[in-house]
């Protein structure tokens, strides 16, 4: 919808008597107790009152209306009763047997090569802590390559195809991973313009399906719609957990069905170390038997600002508790046994599920309609003004799990977040660089490569291109007896 030329109250109907809102729109407004949008509408010229009623009928008024009950009426609940995950739910790393893990990065591999995995990446968010106005995962953190984080999951994804051909002697050019990119109306535009300027880094342009997730309004603390500017609703992006309902509403999970993909691989933009597509976590899944599982990884200290895994009530759902919720005594507590936290399993959003369970999914979470609240400041016509935006996280999906199982990850292989700006304390581009450039530093020196460098070792290091390792396997022909000057990239 185009933004009308004038911006902004005109009070360009001087004199003239202006037609009133559309009656029918009007009457159904009133239903759900929003027909203050139209509170300006003398004041507005023609093309801004064209645009409100567009913007207006735009909205699934009723949907929105149930949302906006059903999430104000759960709010202040009281929590429902918590224990730790059970131990046979967890494949903890110093469990996890030599055998096991060879079992399991096979059978990923070959699931893979019979094309059953789909990898599916949640970018749809506004990164306003990292302060960049383009798309998150357009950012260049800094490493010797200069690769963004899409790049560097592109090759990811390019490494895991040919790892699936080799192991199954499968032709290179037969195995593909689909990979759907769910995106907003804040970050479609720029992410589609930035494959297509990198040539989607080396995958098949029709191996990537673009797609947007939905937008919800902004609303005052009693559910009233917020206007942005006299004829537009101020709105959010729903969530990451907007994906169900997009992935639902957009067919893809029937796409995915006809393509014969089984196992959906779904995690966040913003961790520099992530593995796509990770044959190990896909071959424990598929073992499992599991309808969802995600990574995990040790909760650092009790106060950790990390959501953690936990059991609802007795024998129940394993879900998410994020920490603002969690009991402080109980972020505490610790087993006598052990001497390990209670709850430790931190949530760092890198998922498994099975299509079937999404598509249950999608209609059991749209039934409830029960989204979180998060205040935040809204731009609004009288400024930014305090209100709420509503959403749904990726992880509200586990309640409704039948089977769910975790997989001990450790951060320093797999987890380096990206979320603020440069100059923050924690989880910036730089942290980021550095965990990258230690693991794979790590890498090289394990295969028998050597590393000089004229800053200190802490602060620097060498960048593996996912194209020669995926997780450091074969790189001796590459890296023995060789000496490499930090920083660099090694590639082929
Ligand atoms: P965050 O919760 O860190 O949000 O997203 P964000 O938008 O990236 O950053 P801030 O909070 O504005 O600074 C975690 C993951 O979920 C995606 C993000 O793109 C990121 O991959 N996400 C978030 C969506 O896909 N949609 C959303 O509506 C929100």
């Amino acid at each position: 919808m185009r933004e009308p030329s004038s911006v902004g109250i005109e009070g360009n109907n001087n004199g003239v008597v202006s037609p009133p809102p559309p009656q029918a729109l009007l009457e159904r407004l009133k239903d759900y107790g929003q027909e203050d949008v139209f509170a300006l509408w003398d004041e507005l010229s023609h093309d801004e009152r064209e645009y409100l009623v567009k913007d207006i009928e735009s909205l699934d008024l009723s949907r929105i209306d149930r949302i906006i009950r059903c999430s104000l009426r759960s709010q202040g609940l009281p929590a429902a009763a918590i224990e730790p995950v059970p131990e046979s739910s967890v494949s903890t790393v110093d469990e996890r047997t030599h055998e096991e893990r060879e079992r399991w990065w096979k059978m990923g591999l070959k699931a893979i090569s019979d094309g059953k995995l789909a990898v599916l990446l949640l970018s749809g968010g506004q990164g306003t802590r990292l302060g960049s106005s383009d798309p998150k995962g357009c950012f260049n953190i800094g490493l010797p390559s200069g690769k963004s984080l899409f790049h560097l999951q592109a090759e990811r994804i390019l490494c895991a195809q040919r790892l699936a051909a080799h192991a199954t002697e499968s032709s290179a050019s037969s195995v593909q991973i689909h990979w759907y990119i769910m995106t907003s109306p804040f970050t479609d535009e720029a992410t589609r313009k930035f494959f297509e300027s990198h040539k989607f880094f080396g995958l098949e342009a029709e191996q990537v399906t673009f797609f947007q997730q939905g937008t919800i309004p902004c609303v005052s603390k009693d559910g009233r719609y917020i206007m942005e500017t006299p004829y537009r609703v101020a709105k959010a992006p729903d969530g990451n957990g907007g994906v169900y309902s997009a992935l639902k509403s957009t067919r893809l999970l029937e796409d995915m069905a006809s393509k014969g993909i089984k196992y959906i691989d779904c995690y966040g933009v913003d961790n520099a170390l992530v593995r796509v597509a990770d044959p190990s976590f896909l071959g424990y899944f598929i073992d499992k038997g599991v309808a969802a599982a995600a990574k995990v990884v040790r909760k650092a200290y009790p106060q950790e600002k990390v959501g953690v895994f936990v059991r609802r009530g007795k024998g129940g759902p394993l879900t998410v508790v994020e920490y603002s919720e969690l009991d402080p005594s109980l972020a505490s507590a610790v087993n006598q046994g052990t001497g390990r936290l209670r709850f430790c399993w931190s949530n760092v959003c890198l998922h498994m599920f099975t299509l079937d369970f999404l598509n249950q999914v999608a209609n059991s979470l749209e039934k409830d309609s029960i989204y979180h609240l998060a205040e935040k400041k809204i731009p609004s016509i009288h400024g930014y003004t305090m209100g709420l935006k509503l959403e749904q996280f990726v992880f509200d999906v586990f309640p409704y799990s039948p089977t769910t199982a975790l997989f001990e990850i450790l951060r320093e292989e797999e987890f380096a977040p990206v979320k603020n700006a440069n100059g923050s304390n924690y989880d910036t581009p730089d942290s980021a660089k550095l965990l990258v450039l230690r693991l794979h530093t790590r890498w090289v020196i394990a295969a028998g490569g050597f590393l000089t460098h004229s800053v200190p070792l802490y602060a620097t290091g060498v960048e593996v291109s996912p194209l020669c390792s995926y997780a450091g396997e074969n790189l001796e022909p590459i890296c023995r007896g060789r000496t490499f000057h930090a920083p660099c990239e090694i590639t082929f």
